[in-house]
Parts: C-alpha cells; sequence; structure tokens
C-alpha cells in the first residue's frame, strides 16, 4: 500500500482501533488450542470487542490456523487491516539448528545466516510474520538456563551472530522471510545469581561496553522489531524504561520499528513495585515508547482512560498505532494477508537442502574438549564399541526452543550408528536423564521422551556394563535434561545429574577407554568427570540433525572445528567468569605481593577449566612469523597483522584464528584482552598458510572516563592464535 493510502487508513481509525493494533493476543482467543504459554495463564479480562480489534497474535503457527483466524478476523473486521502473526522461532521451524550457544561455537556466521533463511522459509510457509529471535543477551553466568539462546560471553562475536541471524531471516523481507524481534532489550543476561527474572544492575559503562553492542548490531543489521527485557536495569523493570527505549534504542541508535513486550511484562510492573495497578503500569510502558502489549490487558483497558483523563499523550498512540501499521504494509500484508503461509507448506519443511545445511552447522558447533591420546576419531571396523547413557537413542537433542519440530524427522546418535556397515557397535540406555523429574514442574509433561525403557535402573545399569565389558571402548552418551535449561532452567550445581554420574562412575570402573558425548544447554562443571574419560565431545544441543553430526564428528568423517565461546568454569564459585575481565591490582602472574594476598580463591584456580576459543582437532596447527607491517599506528593508518599457520599434522581441518587486543593504559580500566577479530582457514596436511588482519584506530575505542566512546592513544598488545590463551605476541603504539 502507498504511504499516502496507509495514512488515510489510519486517519480513519477510532482512538479503540488504533490501541487494538497495540495489542497482541495469544490464539486461544482466536479459537486456537496449539499454543505454548511461558507466562501467567489466568483470564485476562479483556472485552470481545478488543479481541476483535488486537492487532497481533502470539504463537500460532501452520498454514491452516493461520489462514482460518486471518480469513475470519478480516470478514469481522471494518478497516481490514490483518493480524501481524508472531511466534518463537528462536533456532528452528522443522529442521532444528543446533543451539545458539553450538552455533556460536561454529565461528561461522556466514553458515549461520544461510541456515536461518532455510528456517525462515519454513516458519513464513507456516504463516509466520515475525520471530521473536535472535536472543543476543551476552551471557557469562552458566547458572542461567538461557545461555543455550546466546551465542556466548564477547560482545565482537555476538554482534556477528546477530547481524547473520538476522540477515538470515529477513532476507529482502519477500513471503519466504520473516521479520525479525532481537531481544530481550536489555543486559537481560546479567540476572543476578543466574537466577531466571531477577534483578540486573551494572555500571553504564559495563552496560555500554560489554552488553548493548549485540542489539545495536541487530538494529543496524535491520531488525524490524525489538522486544524488551523482564529484568530492572539501574532499578528500572525494562519495559518502562524510558531512557532505554527512548533515549538510547530510538533517539541514540535511531531505531523506528516496533518495541513489544516481553511476555506479560507490562503487567509485571505491578509486581516489581514501580506500578500501582495496570493503570499505572499502562502509562509506565506507553511513556517508555512500548508499543505492542504481549498477553495482558493493560493497553487493552488502560489506555482509552489514560488518554480521555489527559494522563498521556494521544501522540504516543498514534506513534505506537502508526508503527505497527507501518509494519504490516511492509510485510506486504495489505495486499496479501497470508503471505507466505501455504496449504503446501509440507512440501518446504525440512528439505534436503535445510538438512544439508543444519547438518553442517551441527558439525561445526561441535567442540573436542580432550582427546588423550587420540582415542578419537574411531575406527569402527576395528574396535567393539559399546555406545551407553540416556543420550544414546534420544530425540530429545534439540533444546527447549524447538517446540515445532517433528521427534520422528530427528536423527539419534544411535540412528546414524545404524547406518554404519558394521556389527561393532552395540546400545544400552544404561540409565535414566534424572533421578527426579519433579525438578522440571508442569512444564516436564511437555516432553514424549522416545527411548523409555522397561527396565528399571539397576537393570539398565547391569545391562549397560555387561555390553562394556565386552567392548574395546565406550562411547557415553551423556548431558543435563533438554528442559534444564532455557527458559526457568536456572540451576546452582552445573553437574552431571546424579544418576548419569553414577553410570559413569560404574562404567569408570571397568577401566575401558571412555568417550564422553556431552549434552548441554550451557557450560557444565566438568572439573570431576574430565579426570574420568578419555575424550569428551561437546555436542550441546545439537539439533535435528544432532546424531548425524555426532557419529560423523566420532568417526572422523568430520574434523571437529568448533570454539567454545563460553568459558567453562572449574568450579560454580568462579562465576561470573570470562575471558575479558581485568587485571586487577594484585593479579596472580605478576603481582610484587606475597602468595596469600593475591587476587585469588584458596580453593580453585582463577581461571577456567576449558577457555573462551578452545577446542580441539584431529590435527595439529602451529603458529610462527606473527609481524606488524609497523609498530605506530594513527587515525589514518593500518596496520596490517600476519602470521603462518601450519597445519602439521595428518588430518585436513579447519582452524579458526584469532585476534585479540589489550590496551595497555587507559583512562578506566581496560580488559586483558578483548576478541576484534577471527579467521577460518582450511588447511590440509602440512600446508601453510598466512592469514592476514587489519587493525585500525576504530578498533580501538571504547568508552573512556567522561563515557566517551573513542580511542585513547598509548601502547596495546596484539594476541594472534588458537585461543583466548594459546598465542603469540607483539606490541604496537597508537599515536
Ligand atoms: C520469553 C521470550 C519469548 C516470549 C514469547 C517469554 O517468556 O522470555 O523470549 O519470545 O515468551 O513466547
Ligand atoms: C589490608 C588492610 C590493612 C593493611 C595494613 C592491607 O593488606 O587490606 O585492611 O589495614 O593491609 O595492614
Amino acid at each position: 500500500m502507498k504511504e499516502k493510502e496507509l495514512q488515510k487508513l489510519f486517519q480513519s481509525l477510532t482512538l479503540k482501533e488504533k490501541i487494538g493494533q497495540l495489542v497482541q493476543l495469544s490464539g486461544e482467543f482466536f479459537g486456537s488450542v496449539d499454543e505454548v504459554s511461558t507466562g501467567p495463564a489466568k483470564k485476562m479480562g479483556i472485552h470481545p470487542e478488543m479481541v476483535s480489534l488486537a492487532g497481533s497474535v502470539l504463537n500460532v503457527a501452520g498454514a491452516k490456523s493461520v489462514i482460518s483466524i486471518q480469513k475470519s478476523y478480516l470478514e469481522r473486521s471494518q478497516h481490514k487491516i490483518p493480524l501481524l502473526f508472531m511466534g518463537d522461532i528462536v533456532y528452528g521451524y522443522r529442521t532444528i539448528l543446533p543451539i545458539p550457544l553450538g552455533q556460536g561455537a561454529t565461528w561461522n556466521p556466514e553458515l549461520i545466516q544461510e541456515n536461518y533463511n532455510n528456517i525462515g522459509m519454513e516458519a513464513s510457509k507456516a504463516g509466520i510474520d515475525v520471530t521473536f529471535s535472535p536472543m543476543v543477551d551476552l551471557v557469562r553466568d552458566p547458572r542461567w538456563g538461557r545461555c543455550l539462546e546466546s551465542t556466548g560471553e564477547d560482545p565482537f562475536l555476538n554482534s556477528q551472530f546477530a547481524a547473520a541471524v538476522i540477515k538470515g531471516f529477513q532476507g529482502n523481507l519477500t513471503v519466504n522471510n520473516v521479520a525479525t524481534c532481537v531481544k530481550h532489550f536489555a543486559a537481560y543476561g546479567a540476572t543476578e545469581g543466574g537466577r531466571e527474572y531477577n534483578t540486573v544492575d551494572m555500571s553504564e559503562r559495563r552496560l555500554r561496553q560489554d552488553y548493548l553492542p549485540s542489539y545495536k548490531a541487530a538494529v543496524e543489521a535491520g531488525s524490524k522489531l525489538v522486544m524488551t527485557s523482564f529484568n530492572t536495569l539501574d532499578g528500572i523493570p525494562a519495559t518502562a524504561n524510558k531512557w532505554l527505549l527512548d533515549e538510547i534504542l530510538r533517539k541514540e541508535w535511531g531505531f523506528d520499528g516496533v518495541i513489544i513486550t516481553d511476555y506479560a511484562a507490562i503487567h509485571e510492573l505491578i509486581a516489581h513495585g514501580v506500578a500501582q495497578d495496570e493503570k499505572e503500569a499502562a502509562q509506565l510502558a506507553i511513556n517508555a515508547t512500548v508499543d505492542i502489549d504481549m498477553k495482558t490487558s493493560c493497553y487493552a483497558n488502560q489506555l482509552e482512560p489514560l488518554v480521555r483523563e489527559g494522563k498521556i499523550d494521544n501522540e504516543l498512540i498514534n506513534q505506537a498505532a502508526w508503527r505497527i501499521l507501518c509494519l504490516k504494509n511492509e510485510l506486504g500484508l495489505f495486499e496479501n494477508p497470508y503471505r507466505g503461509a501455504s496449504i503446501n507448506e509440507e512440501k518446504f519443511m525440512h528439505t534436503d537442502e535445510s538438512r544439508t545445511k543444519a547438518l553442517q552447522a551441527s558439525r561445526e558447533s561441535i567442540v573436542l574438549l580432550k582427546n588423550e591420546n587420540n582415542i578419537l576419531p574411531l575406527d569402527v571396523k576395528k574396535s567393539k564399541i559399546a555406545v551407553i547413557g540416556p543420550y544414546t537413542n534420544s530425540k530429545s537433542i534439540v533444546g527447549m526452543w524447538s517446540f515445532h519440530g517433528k521427534q520422528d524427522e530427528f536423527t539419534s546418535i544411535q540412528d546414524a550408528f545404524e547406518k554404519l556397515d558394521t556389527h561393532n557397535i552395540k546400545f544400552a540406555k544404561g540409565c535414566d536423564y534424572l533421578e527426579d523429574y519433579s525438578i522440571l514442574g508442569s512444564f516436564g509433561k511437555m516432553l514424549n521422551p522416545s527411548n523409555e525403557s522397561t527396565l528399571d535402573m539397576e537393570q539398565q545399569t547391569l545391562q549397560a556394563v555387561k555390553l562394556v565389558e565386552q567392548s574395546d571402548l565406550v562411547v557415553l552418551a551423556l548431558g543435563e535434561h533438554m528442559l534444564q535449561s532455557g527458559e526457568a532452567g536456572s540451576r546452582t550445581e552445573l553437574e552431571l545429574p546424579r544418576v548419569q554420574k553414577k553410570l559413569l562412575d560404574t562404567v569408570a570402573k571397568t577401566g575401558k577407554p571412555i568417550v564422553l558425548v556431552l549434552f548441554s544447554g550451557r557450560p557444565l562443571v566438568l572439573t570431576n568427570i574430565e579426570k574420568q574419560v578419555d575424550a569428551i565431545l561437546q555436542v550441546w544441543f545439537p539439533g535435528s540433525e544432532g546424531g548425524q553430526a555426532i557419529v560423523d564428528v566420532l568417526t572422523g568423517k568430520f574434523n571437529p572445528s568448533g570454539r567454545l565461546t563460553m568459558s567453562f568454569p572449574y568450579s560454580v564459585g568462579q562465576v561470573p567468569l570470562y575471558y575479558n575481565s581485568f587485571n586487577t591490582g594484585r593479579p596472580i602472574s605478576t603481582s610484587q605481593h606475597s602468595d596469600r594476598f593475591l587476587s585469588r580463591y584458596l580453593d580453585a584456580p582463577n581461571g577456567p577449566l576449558y577457555p573462551f576459543g578452545y577446542g580441539l582437532s584431529y590435527t595439529k596447527y602451529e603458529y610462527a612469523n606473527l609481524s606488524l607491517s609497523s609498530e605506530i599506528l594513527n587515525d589514518e593508518t593500518t596496520i596490517t597483522i600476519s602470521v603462518d599457520i601450519q597445519n602439521s599434522g595428518s588430518k585436513a581441518g579447519i582452524e579458526t584464528v584469532q585476534l585479540y587486543i589489550q590496551d595497555k593504559i587507559g583512562s578506566v580500566v581496560r580488559p586483558v584482552k578483548e576478541l576484534k577479530g577471527f579467521k577460518r582457514v582450511f588447511l590440509q596436511p602440512g600446508e601453510i598458510k598466512k592469514v592476514i588482519f587489519e587493525v585500525n584506530e576504530e578498533m580501538l575505542r571504547f568508552y573512556d572516563k567522561n563515557l566517551c566512546y573513542q580511542s585513547e592513544k598509548g601502547d596495546f598488545r596484539v594476541f594472534v592464535g588458537h585461543s583466548s590463551q594459546e598465542y603469540l605476541e607483539a606490541d604496537f603504539t597508537l599515536i
């Protein structure tokens, strides 16, 4: 629709009709039953008239449902403004990608972008217009279950992935694409104690330096929507935070798209204690320029009286409704209210093309953490192998945000092994995921474990151990339960579930070599179990093609290349733990102080068990000849940094070369190092490649003493290497 026409339509709307556009309801209001609810389920007290004016629908998917809801809505609608269908297509629709923490471990934003293009197509064919993705919250605390949804602890890397997901999903915003909604704005990942929905409080410097860049990158990549977060920031809930939403997001960054709340977040302003009632909550949110109220009656019931009583400016509602109409128009809904929704949607789901790409992402997401005596890759022709553990034949391999996947389309580890032409591999479940499922609450019922066994736990273990004894080697497929991470999946202990640890102990007693295949939505604490096993493959929740990807890595068909993007703690007591930290006045390595009086723990190392950037391969890479084109940099020049990488092993592989920089002296303390670039290189055995990075003044900017974003002259150190802890170093000066 031409803008003029849209304006005409807009002007014909009554206040109530405009408010309707600001209201988002779930499918039950429109007669849909298949909905996933993460918020309060009690009746909302919305007048049927408002339901008939509501502007958008939450989490209804499937072309049939979408088309029928849209059709009957439009039939009854006076102005024929189509509904927007929004949903959580977080990292997959029918084709499920590895969880974002695993996507981060690929260090391959291009591949991730291609994958999101595919799942965006699936979602649009199922009638989705807007996806609540990407989640780009920076994470430093593995206790928080939503680490699963993030690409990790680094602002630079997170920004690259934020942009990739948005470009993949949105493409050119045709009927094969969906619009994105970046979330959760802002700093939700810093929730205190890692406890879900908890307080966030930090300096503005840290907020701007570490937490905001990925959202900003998302806005710059063109995300059409932004979602507010549940948390407070400096005492003000994000959903009522005018400074955050209006000053920073809209005015400073120039975001002119739609802001939607997280689930029922306007109503939660009452529980937070900043609003007395729904009316005050609605007033705070609209003043903060929140456009869409997700799943409460605050806007629906309170905005009109607020305008009538002169408590809010009518113009705020006009602006919000206009932004929503513009989005609908940009998506082409006025011309085609069903957009991508296709009655032939099946044809577009889980296609060979999307599966192949997802398989590649799953393979690249897997991180080899340990490989004593090169026990991996496995020789399935020569060795007798027992594959044991609850994840052996599990389809619970996709993580929490994958509601539309179909288990019969997922490949388990056993499925993939059984395709190999060998009789050397035997399987047993060994034990359940958990000793007690009640910790998962009612949500646990949503899962339908596909590998239920009729044996009791003891018999299962006995059967497994028998297999182990007849084998040369054990693959143990263990990990946290799929619902122990994800939203509201906070934990204080990050060990393996007790039953699984018991199985590991029992298997370890046989003395057979053990390869641990580890599933999790977060870094677990592996300090104790690391000593009991010979190899560890961190596989996250690898997605619908996960079993195949794991077997490809185990057998050496794919040489692992994944690298951690979140530090694996030695102990939960170290959390928050991240590589880009400060030195302190008494660092353990270089301080002159006596042993005790240093910044350290008495009972654990300071550093992680496995650091940011870490990951092994079946070959070895050697770094040499780090050289800088100049040791002096100014505002107009660039320094070219080059390094030679050699594959000194016997297998071809992909090395991710990482560039870090340290600003040695600043007006404010600067991190010990910060990621500034990375390159993936493919090397044949024996091959040497030169890798080049460019460094300029802009890359050295930060929020200085006065919160100005600029560089400061002085000495810098560069680190180029395999991880945040293995590198070559050189110095330069900015003049
Ligand atoms: C989550 C969001 C999600 C929303 C809608 C909330 O509980 O925090 O990430 O997009 O529900 O389902
Ligand atoms: C302690 C102070 C103490 C000072 C002098 C420092 O190490 O932090 O509390 O007063 O030594 O002994």
